[in-house]
């Protein structure tokens, strides 16, 4: 091929391929909603290149997630809609759900795939939650993970720091802003469980939101950059084209990526040292080694291991506390303050497990069809092509339970009668922390609710307050005598 002879033609025949590949891409996009839809895949609105980012954004005003997009759905298996130049496809109903969560279909035909790489993936890219479970020592790094999550440890931290937490202030009536404490709660068991307290006490340089570098402890940055991330890549050009989230185009992207290269750096050093005895890190550094995987994914995996429990457990603690003290919800308040031992551990654990139903705090991890899929529902069949990402809708498989706060539908319910809920995933890929993030916040719950058995909510007028991963909701709690507090907010 001749090439041009001046800057302009080069301009203009490099702006001409781009909006060939554009309209290329839109063209693909348009067409394979229209093979779904034939299919009988009722889509979500949709606007021209934005997708559905435009109804996503008055949502996410409304603290809520986008996932609340799909709960009003016709009756149908899957809801679509578009996301980028890719098709989304929901499976929003148990039968379409069990399809993709089991085993045989998960390591074949659908694998990770997930916009979230590009978000707080940038702190941690070789971290198994990014990677297919075809990598090379998946499992054994899973495994390896899973072993260090000793349940007693996290058990006896979680209970001291809650004690901490939650010991009642002498003489200060102010509402309590339980955002912040249960904020420093998650931040402080998890770097305790996964670095001990000595690593987790040391400083890095971190960049403000001003501008402003100065030596922080480890796990405030990495919190920080790990929320800052998650928000960051939530704008909206950032969630219609992905990857504008790592472009150093903005102060904020530049600050992020400031912070990312310093925890990478301190990181560096930290894992040339002798691990704490007990931690996360000395089982999942050793067990990696004896399989040969190099230091950074064993540095992305406790990364991940880190920042998993963050946002999730705190917005979890915050959710059930504004469930179980709503006025309508009193009578969950007072069984809990007035029981003890495993009555009291029964009651917390219902509340919690009926918060996890109606308010996830995230949702399942992205992810993509590898090879064409048939999928067959109830004599209806849909062919899910290469390429479309496909996952559970775990609110819309919660909704069908209704909107009411009922616990006791968690309370000694017969094997077989669960609720059909998943706030952790299902199947290989769900969540290997479960555990501990019950219970972190139950013990959480547990304590607050006995050091503070009148506890009651100062902000209910708030408008639009839910909890989950990118909520700004607050959550003001007053704990001394209703005169002297109450209407503070
Ligand atoms: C209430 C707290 C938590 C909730 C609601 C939660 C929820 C989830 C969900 C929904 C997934 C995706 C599952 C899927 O795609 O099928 C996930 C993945 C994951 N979670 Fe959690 N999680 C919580 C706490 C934790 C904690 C405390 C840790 C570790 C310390 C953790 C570690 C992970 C990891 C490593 C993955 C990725 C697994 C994979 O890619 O195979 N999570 N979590």
């Amino acid at each position: 091929m001749k090439l041009p002879k001046s800057p302009l033609y080069a301009s203009a025949a490099l702006a001409g391929a781009a909006s060939l590949a554009f309209a290329a891409k839109v063209t693909r996009t348009v067409l394979d909603r229209r093979y779904y839809e034939r299919q009988g895949v009722a889509f979500s609105r949709t606007y021209p290149f934005i997708g559905s980012e435009a109804d996503v954004s008055g949502l996410i005003n409304r603290n809520k997630t986008r996932d609340y997009l799909y709960l009003d759905h016709p009756a149908t298996d899957f809801v679509g809609s578009i996301r980028g130049f890719d098709i989304q496809l929901y499976a929003v109903n148990k039968q379409t759900t069990e399809v993709l969560v089991s085993p045989s279909v998960t390591g074949r035909y659908i694998d990770r795939d997930t916009p979230a790489r590009y978000s707080f993936g940038q702190l941690s890219p070789s971290a198994m939650t990014f990677q297919k479970i075809t990598t090379e020592h998946f499992g054994d790094r899973k495994r390896n993970l899973g072993k260090g999550f000793d349940q007693a440890r996290i058990f006896a931290i979680s209970a001291r720091r809650a004690a901490e937490s939650c010991r009642p202030a002498a003489g200060d009536d102010a509402p309590l802003d339980m955002k912040r404490i249960a904020g420093d709660y998650t931040r402080d068991v998890m770097g305790e469980f996964v670095w001990g307290e000595e690593a987790m006490g040391l400083t890095v340089p971190f960049k403000d939101p001003d501008g402003a570098v100065s030596q922080v402890p480890f796990m405030f940055a990495l919190n920080e950059t790990f929320t800052g991330l998650r928000f960051y890549s939530n704008r909206f050009w950032n969630r219609v084209h992905f990857p504008l989230a790592t472009w150093p185009v903005t102060r904020e992207a530049r600050r992020l990526q400031h912070n990312i290269r310093s925890l990478q750096h301190h990181l560096a050093g930290v894992l040339r040292r002798t691990p704490g005895p007990g931690t996360v890190w000395e089982q999942v550094a050793t067990g990696n080694a004896q399989f040969g995987i190099p230091t950074e994914i064993t540095r992305d995996d406790l990364l991940t291991a880190s920042i998993a429990g963050l946002d999730t457990v705190q917005n979890t603690i915050l959710a059930t506390l504004w469930y179980v003290l709503l006025p309508e919800n009193e009578k969950w308040r007072d069984a809990i303050a007035a029981a003890t031992g495993e009555e009291q551990d029964e009651l917390v654990e219902a509340c919690v497990s009926e918060t996890l139903r109606l308010s996830p705090p995230g949702s399942v991890i992205n992810n993509k069809v590898v090879a064409d899929f048939d999928v067959a529902v109830e004599g209806r069949r849909y062919l899910l092509k290469a390429g479309t990402r496909v996952m559970p809708n775990i609110h819309a498989l919660h909704a069908e339970y209704g909107g009411a706060f009922e616990p006791e539908r968690f309370l000694g319910t017969e094997k077989g009668a669960e609720p059909y809920v998943m706030p952790f995933g299902k199947g290989r890929r769900s969540c290997p922390g479960r555990n501990l993030g019950m219970v972190m916040a139950k013990n959480f719950v547990g304590c607050f609710l006995t050091a503070h058995p009148a506890a009651r909510i100062t902000n209910t007028a708030d408008k639009d307050v839910h909890f989950n991963n990118l909520s700004h909701s607050q959550l003001l709690i007053a704990t001394g005598p209703r005169s002297t507090v109450d209407g503070a907010k």
